[in-house]
């Protein structure tokens, strides 16, 4: 029998209803001889912690290729690897205030109709002060809402836009500034996901403007109210970064963001993307 044939997914809980600490090495994980527990492990917690796991740009595209592979999202070309900073020396105004809006929940990709399925993030630079990731499971939140909730918002749809999501950051644009924004379009998309494995999670975050065919009122106390149940305990974890540490997270049923930072202390986050393969429905 191979060496690799006897490696097991090595792995403790962080909280019952989020994250998973995965403890094998580097060797281990990049084998391949994982990624199916991994991909399992992933869907089943939300979020992956690899500590001090300390990555290489060209190992990180490696174990993402080895999960299911590498893409670019819509309207940031950034490559396989992509540079998390508001660092100017790291990219443009324009990408820099894009990312501004990481700060607010939300999911990445909903203007696509095939989101990425997921993300790793490794450090490279700390923040001064802030700058924790947090997440949210909107699979476990969704299961826990009473039956006559689920029952309520199971066949609601959501408009989502990139413009709404701006506006969280940058609450007077210019016209010009919101025009553009609108220009990368909006998705109607459902409000409760109906997974193709059978699970249900909500679909929610910064990108979410109204839900159709109710009142503005109504639409944002569902929106918010969901929002804030999903990601109040036992449904949340924050990762505190140490320089090295890897996390990944299931893009289909978790909400994340950025806490804030100081813009100018060059944290640097590289991430790699999982290939999507499910579409919102
Ligand atoms: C992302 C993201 C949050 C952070 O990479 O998609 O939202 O903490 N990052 O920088
Ligand atoms: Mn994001």
């Amino acid at each position: 029998m191979s060496v690799a044939q006897l490696v097991r997914l090595s792995h403790e809980q962080i909280k019952p209803k989020i994250g998973s600490r995965v403890l094998n090495t580097k060797d281990e994980l990049l084998s391949g001889a994982l990624s199916g527990a991994i991909n399992e492990l992933l869907e089943a917690r939300g979020v992956l912690v690899f500590e001090q796991l300390n990555l290489t740009d060209e190992e990180q595209v490696r174990f993402s290729n080895s999960l299911g592979g590498n893409a670019t999202e819509i309207g940031v070309d950034g490559g396989a690897v992509f540079s998390i900073s508001l660092d100017a020396k790291e990219h443009s105004r324009e990408v820099i205030e894009y990312l501004k809006g990481s700060l607010f929940w939300h999911i990445d990709g909903t203007m696509n109709p095939v989101p990425v399925r997921g993300s790793i993030l490794t450090s490279k630079v700390l923040p001064t002060w802030g700058g924790n990731t947090e997440f949210a499971n909107c699979y476990a939140a969704y299961d826990d809402l009473p039956a006559d909730t689920r029952a309520e918002i199971d066949d609601l749809r959501v408009i989502h836009a990139m413009w709404v999501s701006q506006l969280y950051h940058c609450p007077e644009p210019t016209l010009e500034q919101l025009e553009d924004w609108q220009s990368k379009g909006s998705a109607e998309l459902p409000l409760v996901w109906h997974h193709k494995s059978g699970r249900k999670s909500l679909v929610l975050g910064n990108t979410a403007q109204h839900v159709v065919g109710k009142t503005a009122e109504e639409s944002a106390r569902i929106l918010h109210g969901l929002r804030e149940h999903a990601t109040k305990e036992p449904y949340h974890y924050a990762h505190e970064w140490e320089v090295g540490d890897s996390v990944m997270w299931d893009n289909t049923g978790t909400l994340h963001r950025a806490m804030p930072y100081d813009p100018d202390c060059g944290r640097l986050l590289r991430r790699t993307i999982l290939l999507g393969e499910e579409y919102f429905s």
